[in-house]
């Protein structure tokens, strides 16, 4: 079974897959590091994330093992991802390892912006996590403060509105909801109450 779970940064989406993955023992990949990964990746060789070519050809060498790296989740590096993830050379080499991950038993779950819709459109479970832009940027903050830092509110709401902007507007794999994606409004919801709402979800589907 895959499970596809897509959503704007800070939906809860990343907290919601790997709740969901570790309770039904499959395989959680949260593809936004691949984007991040490459990302560093040109940053780290003294490139520019808006170089087609430095982007593309960090992505086709690609290695697995970049997506450990803690340095990965910084909002510098997520909004250089966000950058380079508008190549299309960049998700064309991307594409293999995800849906390899993907079909590898005994299930996976994958979250990022275009899995119901490119990565995995026969996934037997897709579901679209959104979130007001105020509520994530709150959850954001709260995230940078746990971390140590001061984020301003005003500064990361404009960051979020951005990402969403540049994500969806990308003429390849824009972010948005698969037509049969289940929609879950995690606004008024916690981690709690999300993971809930989507286990009943995935159960409904495992008894038809
Ligand atoms: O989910 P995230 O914040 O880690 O994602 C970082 C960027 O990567 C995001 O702005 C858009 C891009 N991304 C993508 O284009 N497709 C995915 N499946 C996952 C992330």
């Amino acid at each position: 079974m895959i499970i596809a779970i897509d959503g704007p940064a800070a939906s809860g989406k990343g907290t919601l897959g790997k709740k969901l993955a570790a309770h039904l023992n499959f395989r959680h990949l949260d593809t936004g590091l691949l984007y991040r990964a490459v990302a560093k990746a040109v940053l780290d060789a003294g490139g520019k994330p808006e170089d087609q070519q430095a982007a593309a050809a960090a992505a086709r060498n690609f290695n697995p093992a970049w997506i450990d790296d803690p340095a990965l989740r910084t909002d510098k590096i997520g909004s250089a991802a966000s950058v380079v993830s508008a190549v299309p050379d960049v998700r064309e080499a991307l594409i293999d390892f995800q849906r390899k991950f993907a079909a590898s038993p005994p299930g996976a779950v994958l979250d990022g912006r275009d899995i119901g819709t490119v990565i995995a459109p026969d996934a037997e479970v897709k579901i679209f996590v959104t979130a007001a832009p105020e509520e994530r940027a709150r959850r954001r903050c709260r995230e940078l403060e746990g971390r140590g830092e001061k984020p301003e509110f005003e500064a990361v709401l404009a960051d979020i509105k951005k990402r969403d902007e540049r994500d969806a507007n990308r003429a390849v794999a824009p972010f948005k909801a698969a037509d049969d994606a289940h929609m879950l409004d995690t606004t008024e919801l916690n981690a709690d109450a999300a993971f809930a709402a989507a286990v009943a979800l995935v159960e409904q589907v495992r008894r038809r």
